[in-house]
């Protein structure tokens, strides 16, 4: 793993609050009141994310955590695995699973038909951060944060080698010793 060399500001903590908030919105718009919204958090990275948005939802909602492995190392690699389970049911119930980003798409794959499989009542993905050049599998993402480039990033709950988590922005981290891939 390189040393991290430089660091550029891709959305501001502004930036980010807004377009938390029309997501908010966006998807209050398409779900019930009278029954609640189970929301399924990913771990770690969407935790700081998940925490704003569910603030500025008006829709009830519960709300459950999983986590599932796809890195050892600080990058995307290896296998994917579920490192931890919900803890109730989801069947018969709307679900709306909340990710940091969605890179190859296999993260999100693997969770979406794992879910899908215990028979929700609906099933729909909101993504803080896509990057669509990168996608290698085919995955829906209902909304969308914010598309990025080919660039690692971090911040707002984003991770490399478990730092950064806590910057209130998102940024790029570029690095020298190693190219990423
Ligand atoms: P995917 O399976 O390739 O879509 O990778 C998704 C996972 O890789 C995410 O949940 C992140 O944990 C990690 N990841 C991919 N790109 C980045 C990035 O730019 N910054 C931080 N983590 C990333
Ligand atoms: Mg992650």
């Amino acid at each position: 793993m390189g040393l991290p060399l430089s660091k550029t500001t891709l959305f501001t903590e502004d930036q980010i609050h807004k377009r938390v908030s029309e997501l908010a919105r966006d998807i209050d718009a398409d779900h019930r009141i009278d029954e609640p919204l189970h929301v399924v958090v990913a771990l770690k990275g969407s935790f700081v994310f998940a925490a704003d948005l569910i603030r500025a939802m008006r829709t009830p909602l519960t709300l459950d955590f999983i986590a599932i492995g796809s890195y050892a190392d600080g990058t995307t690699a290896g296998e994917i695995q579920l490192q931890k389970d919900l803890d109730s049911s989801i069947e018969g119930r709307p679900v709306l699973i909340v990710e940091d980003i969605v890179d190859t798409g296999r993260t999100l794959r693997y969770l979406q038909d794992l879910l899908r499989a215990r028979s929700p009542k609906s099933l729909r993905t909101v993504c803080l951060t896509t990057k669509p050049s990168r996608r290698a599998v085919e995955v829906t993402v209902e909304y969308v944060g914010f598309e990025v480039g080919d660039h690692f990033i971090v911040g707002y709950g984003l991770d490399h080698g478990e730092r950064y988590r806590h910057l209130a922005h998102i940024t790029t981290i570029e690095e020298t010793r190693e190219p990423r891939r």
